[in-house]
């Protein structure tokens, strides 16, 4: 329509600003329906996080476990790291394209100093610790992994959040020459991952630069990743290249992916099952050369760190927040 035309619209016929507001409000609100209704979410946010006190004895009680290790080789060989191939094997097989040093992340959002940092200025004057964590994949295998690293809420802490800070959002680089998967549609790149504040907060949850007593290889994640031991391992997003202080809760690539099957919240939980396998066991992958995996055990709520995280859900239906 011309604007000559649009002139000669007698006004009984122009519809109000506020109708059509609302009109557009409500398409919006229909055009998300279907996408909550699959994810299994009845409401866009779940309700606050209660306050908790753990003391420090409680926490440090999570730093390490005397379970057998997985083996070094296990872990730098069998892994999930879809920027580079999605065989378990293909991560450890790559070419080493990744260009970790100079490394910067970009801080932003909701916090009182943003900006870009090298990946030396971020961990300036931490020492990077060792933490004995298990690591449950949500396909059904574990491992026991050394980490080296700083705990993330110190790093975060650094950049002064706001009070409209609710959640944090991270990605991983996505570069076709650096990380050549992201040239396939396995996932909707780049990958992105999300925790609450209080998650992201707790002393557990450990940005890692290290296993072993080495630095991160490629397909470990290197430079820089993330540990969350109580949630299935897809949470703990590797090679971090942005930090994000938001206010609502961010998408994350698997929930993307496939909503109705990859909750935000991802705690490990063998009462809820994944909608195509059961959650109540595992198979550790076990240290021998000649077993990859050992024999089912018994999967624990929150990943065996109920003593040190359950606080963080009190009042959290964990059936429907998965
Ligand atoms: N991070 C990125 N960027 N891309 C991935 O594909 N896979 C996740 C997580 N972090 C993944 C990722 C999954 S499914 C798991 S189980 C762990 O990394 C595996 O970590 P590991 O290979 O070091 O054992």
């Amino acid at each position: 329509m011309s604007l000559r035309d649009a002139l000669r619209i007698p006004a009984a016929e122009i519809t109000d600003e506020s109708v059509y507001r609302e009109r557009r409000r409500l398409l919006a609100a229909l055009s998300v329906a279907p996408a909550m209704a699959l994810s299994g979410c009845g409401q866009a946010e779940p309700p606050p996080p209660p306050k908790v006190a753990l003391t420090p004895a409680q926490a440090r009680s999570g730093f390490r476990t005397d379970e057998t290790l997985t083996r070094f080789e296990d872990v730098t060989t069998y892994n999930n790291f879809y920027e580079f191939g999605t065989g378990k094997a293909d991560p450890s097989k790559a070419k080493r394209t990744l260009r970790t040093s100079p490394w910067t992340v970009a801080i932003g959002g909701h916090c009182a100093k943003p900006g870009k940092v090298s990946m030396e200025d971020l961990l300036k004057g931490f020492k990077p610790e060792e933490r004995v964590y298990r690591l449950r994949c949500v396909e059904g295998w574990s491992m026991v992994i050394p980490w080296l690293g700083v705990p993330l809420a110190d790093v975060l802490k650094r950049f002064e959040p706001t009070s409209q800070a609710k959640y944090v959002a991270f990605t991983t680089i996505a570069d076709p020459k650096q990380t050549p998967g992201v040239a396939w549609p396995s996932l909707d790149w780049p990958y992105r991952e999300g925790l609450r504040i209080d998650e992201a907060m707790h002393p557990l949850t450990l940005l890692a630069t290290g296993l072993y007593g080495k630095p991160l290889l490629q397909q470990n994640g290197a430079p820089l990743r993330l540990v969350v031991p109580w949630k299935y391992g897809f949470k703990s997003i590797k090679s971090i290249v942005a930090i994000d202080f938001v206010e609502t809760m961010p998408e994350t690539a698997w929930h993307q992916a496939q909503p109705s099957e990859y909750g935000f919240f991802s705690n490990v939980n063998p009462t809820v099952d994944h909608p195509r396998w059961s959650q109540k066991t595992e198979r550790r992958i076990s240290g021998t050369a000649s077993k990859l995996f050992a024999e089912r055990i018994p999967t624990r709520m929150f990943n065996g760190y109920a003593d040190q995280v359950a606080g963080l859900y009190k009042g959290l239906d964990l059936k429907k927040w998965f």
